[in-house]
């Protein structure tokens, strides 16, 4: 039998060192998250200078991935055989050593390149941004590089800098550059990070020597011999970027005053959005995200990867995307001699058809005000307080009407956004019905603009 007396003795200092603990982590942690937020060179920016940084993001909706590198050359095949995961990763996923790898710089030769036609394909596709692999994991950098001899101009009979002619065809036709920069994982360079461990002694190294020789002085050098950047993109800091080692990183970025980036820097710097990979949060979040895909399976091109997705899927992605307020940076894998692959050209070709019409119904639209919409998404747009609602129809309502439901405002005037068609719009007790003719217009997806007049007013019940 136990006393009280006995029962407090015993356990009475469990309980206020426990107390203690609950009580002071969350503001250990915040201490934390403020330290590093102090260096983060937004850190005290007004939410209006924010707003006016992010504009421009926000308003694109829709961008170019391009992942680029020697990875190309093997295209996914090492000895005669197939690597498995995505193309980029093959010198990792087939252990292959250092000075092997490097050959195949000796068979980058792309000769094909036309930085112009990139440009003009996600121009047409209806991108307005694209961002490319400055520097993947592998080391290699597509730009001259003045600190190591495993660069274009050093390592390939190419011999020519890819990035200053890229980013001369951005400014030429408008679309804004971005640079994904892997700073800590290197497999090439000594002390450079390696997913799983170093494979060959040739990778051993001092990591903040790394850091210091190679990524500080490469990160400079983008930001500063390209004109202006929009974006820069960090990748894999994995537990190697550490407070310390992010901060010899994170005061370059002041080299280019408006760039906005990611979120994966490391030493828990938050970025200026997220960045879902591969997948698309299944509802909006209130802060700025941004999916990353690719077309087929492989960010780096395989030669052998053919799963591409439909264009009618990667609209519907698109769509989905915008209808939860997020961007959409959707990659290309160009092979070793320069050139898109032809199923990528022909998606992106067709997307942008479908963006020559419904384009306003994607671009500086903000997230839906519906939870959920049986028949498709729907995109906001919010002007001099007039409310615009792009209903984005997936499945074409057979009896002709389709019902917003949970929608109570007035609706000045409904229409089908590809020919101007005025459509029926009728109150009813659950929301609006729509009447919609027999057929949609569009092979992929129909979107129907809903003005509003005064306020938006929704009232829908949150699914169960
Ligand atoms: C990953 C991979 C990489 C790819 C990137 C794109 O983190 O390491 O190969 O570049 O995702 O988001």
């Amino acid at each position: 039998m136990v006393t009280s007396e006995q029962f407090f003795g015993r356990y009475g200092l469990c309980a206020i060192v426990s107390l203690l603990i609950i009580l002071f982590i969350p503001g250990l942690v915040r201490v934390r998250a403020a330290e590093a937020e102090s260096s983060w060179p937004y850190a005290n920016e007004t939410k209006q200078q924010r707003d006016t940084r992010m504009k421009w993001w926000r308003e694109a909706r829709f961008g170019m991935f391009i992942h680029w590198g020697v990875y190309s050359v093997p295209a996914g095949t090492y000895k005669d055989k197939q690597i498995g995961g995505i193309g980029e990763w093959i010198m990792n996923r087939g252990k292959i050593p250092v000075a092997e790898y490097k050959k195949f710089a000796k068979q980058f030769n792309p000769v094909k390149y036309d930085p112009d036609a990139w440009v003009r394909l996600a121009k047409t596709a209806g991108m307005k941004y694209l961002v490319i692999t400055a520097k993947h994991h592998d080391g290699f950098a597509l730009f001259d590089s003045k600190v190591t001899d495993w660069d274009i101009v050093d390592a390939t009979p190419y011999g020519k800098d890819l990035l200053k002619p890229l980013a001369r065809a951005c400014r030429k036709h408008g679309i804004k550059l971005g640079f994904y920069y892997s700073q800590s994982q290197d497999w090439c360079h000594p002390g450079g990070a390696a997913s799983g461990g170093h494979w060959d002694p040739a990778q051993g190294g001092d990591m903040d020597e790394y850091l210091r020789t190679i990524a500080v002085p490469q990160v400079k050098e983008i930001l500063t011999n390209y004109g202006d950047l929009a974006v820069l993109w960090w990748d894999t800091p994995f537990k190697h970027m550490t407070k310390e080692r992010a901060d010899m990183l994170q005061p370059l970025v002041k080299l280019q005053p408006d760039i906005l980036t990611n979120n994966r820097l490391g030493g828990k710097y938050p970025g200026d959005f997220t960045t879902p990979e591969q997948r698309i949060p299944a509802t909006g979040l209130d802060y700025d995200w941004e999916t990353c895909m690719t077309i087929n399976g492989t960010w780096g091109y395989k030669s052998y990867d053919h799963n591409w997705k439909s264009t009618e899927k990667l609209i519907k992605n698109l769509v989905d995307i915008a209808s939860k307020g997020g961007n959409y940076l959707l990659n290309v894998g160009p092979t070793s001699l320069g050139e898109i692959p032809q199923p990528s050209i022909e998606r992106l070709k067709e997307i942008g058809l479908w963006m020559k019409v419904n384009g306003e119904a994607i671009y500086a639209t903000t997230a839906s005000p519906f939870s959920k919409l049986t028949w498709g998404r729907c995109t906001k747009k919010v002007r001099d307080k007039t409310v615009t609602l792009y209903l984005h129809v997936f499945d074409w309502p057979k009896n002709g009407k389709l019902l917003v439901p949970g929608l109570r405002s007035q609706v000045l005037r409904a229409s089908m956004l590809a020919n101007r068609q005025l459509l029926q719009a009728v109150k009813h007790k659950t929301g609006v019905i729509i009447n919609v003719p027999d057929k949609p217009l569009d092979q992929h997806v129909t979107v129907i603009k809903l003005e509003l007049k005064g306020p938006l007013n929704v009232k829908q019940e949150l699914p169960k």
